[in-house]
C-alpha cells in the first residue's frame, strides 16, 4: 500500500513541477520530438513523466490489449491483467463496462509504481448507442454537417461511458463492392472522402483545435487503415493492394490527409500489404510520408495482431523480429498481439531498436493522455450520471431519423408510385424478410447499439399510416435466406388484396464489415423468388433495399417498377424509411458509389482513365476497344446519382474566365439550378473536371466540388463554385504535386454520368 502512495505522489509532483514551468532535465534528450499541439507545457508535462520511466515501463505504454470482449479477432491468449499490475499497459480496448473500466483505471492509476493512466478505445464507428446510418449511408447524404453531428453524439454517449478513443473514421477509398468493409466508409470519390474524413475527424474530436480532446464530449479519432485497405485485390478482405505510386497518391491517400489536416490523433496502419512491404512494417509511409511530408504528430496503431501477422506475411521471421520492423518503421502502439512488450526490451539492449526511438512513440502516446485530461482526472470518462442524461435522448433520435430519410437512395421511381401519402387511400401489401426485423437494421460495427431497439420498418409504416385512410397488409415472404411455396403464395395472397406493394429485401448485417466478402452481389435467390411471384401480380412493387454494399439489382432494375437503396439505417430506421415513402421527407441522397451491372465489371468508379482505345458508349459493340462483349461498361447507376419527388434542371452555366495559371489562379463557376417539379426539393450540384492532356494520364471525370440546396417547387437558384489551380493539382510524372497546363473540362451536373452543361477551359 505504501508503495503504491509513493508511486501517486511521485507522479503527481513531476506533473506539478512541470507543469509549474519548470525546465525538464530530460527535453535535452527530446531529440526531434515535435508534440501535437505544439504547447510548450504539455511537452514539459510529458517529458516529465517520460524521465521517470523504465525501458519497460515504456514499452508498457506502446502496448494495447483487448479486454477479451472481442469480435474483430482472434482473442488474445495471453491474459493482460499481470501486464496492467505492472504498469505495462498504454491502452485497452473493447472494454465495455463502466464498471470494468473504472476498475482497469484503479489498478493503472493507484496499483503501479508511476500510476500513469490508460487510454481506452473502441470501434465507435457510426454510432455507440443511439445508432446512425451506416457510414457509407450515411455518405450518400452528402450532407457534412450531419455527418459531423452525428459523430459528435457518437462521441457524447461513449465518452461518459468510459471510452476516450474511437477507432473511426475509416476512411479508405473503395471500388470494390465485394469487399464488405465498403459499409465503414464514404466510398469511392477522393474529394468527397476527403470532406468526410474532415467532418468525421472533427465531429469525434470535438473541433479542429486539438484542445477540443480535453472537452468532456470529445474522443480522440483514428484515421484508418493507412493505407489503401479498400484496394484489397479481389474484394479480398486482408489481401495485397497492388497499386502504382501515383494511384496511391492521387487516389487512394487524399482523405487519410485530410484526416491529418484536420487534427486526427492517431492513424492505424493497414493490415495490406503495398509495393511488397506491410503497412506495419512500411518505414516509407508511416515516416517518409506520414511524419516527415505531412507533419503528422500523432501516434500510430497497428491495427489487431498486424504486428504478429508480419511472419505469415512472410518479411519477419517471428515475431521479435516483426516487432523491430514495425516500431522502426514508425509504428507507435501495438494492438493485441504483445510483441513490443515481449521483445522490444531485448531489441534496445541488442541495438536492433535505438531507445530514441521509444522514447518518440512513447511521447506521442503520452501527449495524447494530458490532451485528453487523463493525466488531471484518470476517472473524467466515467460519469453514470451524465451517460444517463446523453444517452440516446430525444434530440440524438431526431438527428438519427433524419439521418435515416437523407441517406435513402431513390434509384428507380416509375410513374411517380412513390410517395403513397396519407391520404392516398391505398392498401399496401408489406413484405420481405427485413419488414418487420430490427436485428439487421444497425448493420455491422453497431457499437453498443441495441439491435432489440432498432425501430422495424412495419412499425415505422404502421405509426405513419396510423388513423390515415391508408390500409396496411403483413406478410412475410420468405427469410433472408429461405422460402416455402406456402409463405410465397401468403405473401402473393397478400398483394392480390392491395394496390401496392412495399418488399423489404436485403443481406443479413454480418454479410458486410470486416471479413465479410461476398463472390454474388445481388439478393439470395430466395427474395428474388418471392420477388419474382409479387412481379406476376401484376401490382406496382415497390423494393425497399437494405444492405452494406452496392448490390448487383439489374434484374430488380428491369422488373420493379420503385427501388429506394436504404442500407443499414440504425436505431431509427422504420421512422426514417417511413418518412420518405409517405412524401413527408423528399429524397435528397445521391449514391457515393457506383453500382454494378454485374459483379464482372467490378473494380468500377466513376474516376476511370480513358485508355487509349476508349469505347464509344454510343455504340460498344465496336471491336478492340476497351469494352465488354456480353455487357456495358457502363454501371447500372452512376457515383452521384439519385432521384427526387422532384425534377432539377441545370442550366446557363458560365465560367468567368477561359484561362487559369497553374499557380495562385481561380476560376468562378456559375450555374442556374431550377426546381422544375411540384414539390419542394433537395439537389446536389456536382462540378467535375477533366484534364485532357498532361504528363501522367488522367480520369476522365474528378469530382472538384458539390453543394447541396433546397428549392422549392418552382424556384431558382444560382450557385457558384470556385475552382483554384491548387484544386487541379495532382501527382505528375515527377510524382511531384502541381497543377499542369493544359486542355481542360468541367462540368455542372446531376450525377457523374451526367454530361450536359460541358464547358471547356484551359490551364496555362
Ligand atoms: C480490426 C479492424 O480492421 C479495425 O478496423 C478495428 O478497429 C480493429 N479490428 C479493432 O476492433
Amino acid at each position: 500500500m505504501k508503495k503504491d502512495i509513493i508511486s501517486v505522489t511521485y507522479i503527481a509532483v513531476a506533473i506539478l513541477l512541470a507543469s509549474c514551468g519548470s525546465p525538464s532535465s530530460s527535453n535535452s534528450k527530446a531529440g526531434k520530438w515535435q508534440s501535437f499541439s505544439g504547447e510548450k507545457r504539455i511537452e514539459q508535462r510529458v517529458d516529465s513523466v517520460l524521465k521517470l520511466m523504465t525501458l519497460e515501463e515504456k514499452i508498457g505504454q506502446m502496448t494495447q490489449f483487448s479486454a477479451n470482449w472481442s469480435i474483430t479477432g482472434p482473442v488474445m491468449s495471453d491474459d493482460f491483467q499481470p501486464y496492467l499490475e505492472k504498469g505495462l499497459i498504454g491502452s485497452i480496448f473493447n472494454a465495455t463496462s463502466v464498471e470494468g473500466i473504472r476498475r482497469m483505471q484503479q489498478i493503472a492509476v493507484e496499483k503501479t509504481r508511476l500510476g500513469i493512466p490508460i487510454l481506452f478505445g473502441q470501434d465507435v464507428i457510426h454510432g455507440y448507442k443511439t445508432i446512425f446510418p451506416i457510414p457509407l449511408a450515411e455518405a450518400c447524404s452528402w450532407d457534412l454537417e450531419m455527418m459531423q453531428r452525428t459523430a459528435e453524439i457518437a462521441a457524447i454517449e461513449a465518452a461518459s461511458d468510459g471510452i476516450n478513443w474511437t477507432f473511426a473514421p475509416m476512411v479508405d477509398i473503395a471500388r470494390d463492392a465485394r469487399w464488405g468493409r465498403v459499409m465503414e466508409g464514404a466510398g469511392e470519390d477522393p474529394y468527397l472522402g476527403s470532406k468526410v474524413a474532415e467532418a468525421r475527424v472533427i465531429g469525434f474530436q470535438g473541433g479542429r483545435d486539438v484542445n477540443s480532446l480535453n472537452k468532456l464530449t470529445s474522443l480522440l479519432a483514428t484515421g484508418k487503415h493507412l493505407a489503401a485497405y479498400g484496394a484489397a485485390e479481389s474484394g479480398r478482405d486482408y489481401n495485397t493492394a497492388e497499386l502504382s505510386e501515383h494511384t496511391l497518391r492521387n487516389v487512394y491517400l487524399p482523405p487519410y490527409q485530410a484526416a491529418k489536416e484536420a487534427g486526427v490523433g492517431t492513424f492505424m496502419a493497414a493490415f495490406n500489404e503495398i509495393n511488397g512491404v506491410p503497412a506495419t512494417a512500411d518505414r516509407w509511409l508511416m515516416t517518409e510520408v506520414l511524419r516527415n511530408e505531412w507533419g503528422f504528430n500523432g501516434f500510430v496503431v497497428t491495427d489487431y495482431t498486424g504486428t504478429n501477422e508480419l511472419v505469415p506475411h512472410g518479411v519477419a521471421k517471428d515475431e521479435k523480429h516483426a516487432a523491430e520492423l514495425a516500431v522502426n518503421a514508425g509504428i507507435d502502439m501495438d494492438m493485441t498481439g504483445a510483441s513490443f512488450i515481449k521483445y522490444l526490451a531485448e531489441s534496445v539492449e541488442e541495438g536492433k531498436v535505438s531507445e530514441k526511438r521509444i522514447d518518440l512513440a512513447v511521447r506521442h502516446i503520452l501527449e495524447m493522455k494530458f490532451l485528453l485530461g487523463l493525466f488531471d482526472d484518470p476517472y473524467r470518462y466515467l460519469d453514470e450520471e451524465r451517460a444517463r442524461q446523453n444517452t440516446m435522448t430525444p434530440e440524438f433520435m431526431e438527428t438519427a431519423r433524419k439521418a435515416v430519410a437523407s441517406s435513402v437512395v431513390l434509384l428507380k421511381n416509375e410513374n411517380q408510385i412513390l410517395p403513397i401519402t396519407q391520404e392516398s387511400g391505398k392498401t399496401i401489401a408489406l413484405v420481405g424478410p427485413l419488414m418487420n426485423d430490427s436485428i439487421n437494421l444497425n448493420g455491422e460495427w453497431a457499437g453498443l447499439g441495441d439491435r432489440n431497439k432498432s425501430v422495424p420498418i412495419l412499425k415505422g409504416l404502421t405509426e405513419k399510416y396510423a388513423g390515415s385512410t391508408v390500409k396496411l397488409i403483413y406478410a412475410e415472404g420468405s427469410s433472408i435466406t429461405g422460402t416455402t411455396p406456402a409463405k410465397i403464395a401468403e405473401a402473393v395472397a397478400a398483394v392480390r388484396r392491395s394496390d401496392i406493394v412495399i418488399a423489404a429485401m436485403g443481406e443479413d448485417f454480418n454479410w458486410s464489415g470486416e471479413a465479410a466478402v461476398r463472390t454474388d452481389i445481388r439478393l439470395p435467390e430466395p427474395q428474388r423468388e418471392l420477388l419474382n411471384a409479387l412481379k406476376t401480380t401484376g401490382k406496382p412493387v415497390v423494393l425497399v433495399s437494405l444492405s452494406g454494399r452496392p448490390l448487383d439489382l439489374s434484374w430488380e432494375d428491369k422488373n420493379m417498377n420503385t427501388i429506394l437503396q436504404a442500407w443499414f439505417p440504425g436505431t431509427q430506421a422504420g421512422h426514417g424509411i417511413a418518412d420518405v415513402i409517405a412524401g413527408d421527407y423528399n429524397p435528397s441522397a445521391r449514391l457515393v458509389m457506383s453500382f454494378p451491372r454485374n459483379v464482372g465489371q467490378i473494380p468500377i468508379y466513376y474516376n476511370q482513365k480513358n485508355t487509349g482505345r476508349p469505347a464509344d458508349l454510343n455504340n460498344e459493340s465496336v471491336d478492340y476497344k476497351s469494352s465488354y462483349l456480353d455487357t456495358s461498361i457502363t454501371p447500372l447507376y452512376p457515383f452521384g446519382y439519385g432521384l427526387s419527388y422532384t425534377t432539377f434542371e441545370i442550366n446557363h452555366v458560365n465560367i468567368d474566365k477561359k484561362a487559369l495559371k497553374t499557380k495562385n489562379d481561380k476560376i468562378t463557376v456559375t450555374a442556374d439550378v431550377c426546381n422544375t417539379g411540384a414539390v419542394d426539393g433537395e439537389i446536389v450540384v456536382q462540378l467535375y473536371t477533366r484534364q485532357l492532356v498532361a504528363s501522367v494520364t488522367r480520369p476522365v471525370k474528378e469530382l472538384k466540388g458539390f453543394q447541396k440546396i433546397s428549392l422549392k417547387a418552382g424556384e431558382s437558384k444560382q450557385v457558384e463554385f470556385e475552382v483554384t489551380s491548387d484544386d487541379l493539382a495532382f501527382y505528375g510524372i515527377d510524382m511531384h504535386k502541381k497543377a499542369e497546363p493544359g486542355n481542360m473540362k468541367l462540368w455542372v451536373a446531376q450525377h457523374a454520368a451526367d454530361n450536359s452543361n460541358e464547358i471547356d477551359f484551359l490551364m496555362e
